[in-house]
Parts: C-alpha cells; structure tokens; sequence
C-alpha cells in the first residue's frame, strides 16, 4: 500500500481518477487527524452531553465521520443527522442561494446541535443552516468547519471550531471536490492541471 502524502506532494500517476491533474497536497492526513482529535476535545469542553451532530452534506461526509469518531474517543455520546444543502453549481462560484436536498429528520427544538461542515467560505450555506435549525427551536447551534477561508464572508458568521486557515485557492480531497471528483482523496489539496490541458473547473 502507498505511503500517506505529505505537504507539497502530488498524487502519482497510478492514483489519478482524472488523466493529465495531480493533486497537490495542502493539509496532509496525520495533520487532519491530530487537528480533528484537538477540536472534539475543545467541542466536549463546550457543548453538553445531549449533542446532536448534523453534518451538511455532501463535503463534509469524510470530515464529519472522523470528528464524530473523535468525538467517541473524547466520552461524547452525539446523535447524527444529515441536511444535504448546496450553494455551488458543479462549478466553482457560488450561486449564492442555498438549496435543501434533503432535510433532517430528527425534532431539533431545545437541542444542543453541532452543525459539521467542510469549509466556511461566503458563509452563505452556515448562515442558512443556522437560522433554520434556530427556528425550529435548536437551544444552542455551534459550528464546527475544518477550513476557513478568511476575507471571503459575504454574510456575518464566525465558526465555533475550526480545523485549519485555509488559503484563497480551490482546495478539493478529504470529502470536498470540483464536479464531483476527487471526494475519495483522504487528504486536502490543490488541483494543478498540467499545461494546455483542457480546464476541469469548466462546466462539467
Ligand atoms: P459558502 O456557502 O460560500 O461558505 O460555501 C461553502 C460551501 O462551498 C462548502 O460547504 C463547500 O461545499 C463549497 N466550497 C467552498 N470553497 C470550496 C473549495 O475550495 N473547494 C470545494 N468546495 C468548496
Ligand atoms: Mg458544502
């Protein structure tokens, strides 16, 4: 089996899914693990028992599965639930309306919730998860991202607990991907197209 990437390293030719892109590390696998491992013991100092998790689908499946499994490691007990909301296109500028796909199930009135996502950006998709699961009566709302993208807030919102700065590039891997590729990297990373390759970031 092929050794873990580290920073600044391209995946080989042997684990391309698309011909002629390498994918260059940014946040390597031991890097996420540790950070995910340091922020469910800070979400255990703030949150009480009865948690409720709700990862926002689809880029934050990976992320969500190894923090809740964190989370276990730290004594918290959390229920899981799932919203599927999109604000992108199969592109990378976002629309700017939040679509729900699929909703959660579970009553969230005078819980504790813990909304779990890939990357806070515009802010737009965490102010429109927020607002809902409060007025459905959620007690208290954190939010847990594992990037931030600083300067890029198009609406007022702070994450309660964040995994890493993120720098203001298209990063894909670790469950986040460009027209639906790359989601089964288990590491973040840059897409590099190789010159005079046709643009994946087009349409698809
Ligand atoms: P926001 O609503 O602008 O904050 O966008 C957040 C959502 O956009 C995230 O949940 C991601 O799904 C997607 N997104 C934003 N930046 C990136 C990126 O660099 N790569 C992949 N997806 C991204
Ligand atoms: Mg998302």
């Amino acid at each position: 089996m092929a050794r873990p990437l580290r920073p600044g390293e391209e995946t080989p030719k042997s684990h391309q899914m698309k011909p002629n892109y390498r994918v260059q590390v940014l946040f390597e696998e031991a890097a996420i693990a540790q950070r995910n491992q340091e922020m469910a013991a800070a979400i255990a100092k703030e949150t009480s028992g009865d948690l409720l998790v709700v990862a926002v689908l689809k880029g934050s499946f990976m992320f969500a599965a190894d923090l809740i499994r964190a989370l276990h490691r730290v004594g918290l007990a959390p229920q899981v639930e799932f919203i599927h909301l999109s604000s992108y296109r199969s592109g990378m500028v976002s629309s700017g309306t939040v679509t729900i796909h699929r909703d959660v199930e579970s009553d969230v009135a005078g819980r504790d919730v813990l909304l779990v996502d890939d990357i806070l950006e515009s802010g737009r998709t965490l102010v429109f998860a927020k607002d809902l699961l409060a007025a459905r009566g959620a007690r208290r709302v954190f939010v847990a991202v594992l990037l931030e993208k600083a300067g890029k807030r198009a609406v007022e919102i702070e994450a309660d607990f964040v995994g890493f700065n993120c720098p203001d590039l298209f990063v894909v891997g670790y469950g986040m991907d460009v027209a639906h590729t790359f989601r089964q990297l288990p590491f973040v990373g840059v897409v590099k197209p190789h010159d005079g390759e046709a643009d994946l970031f087009d349409g698809a």
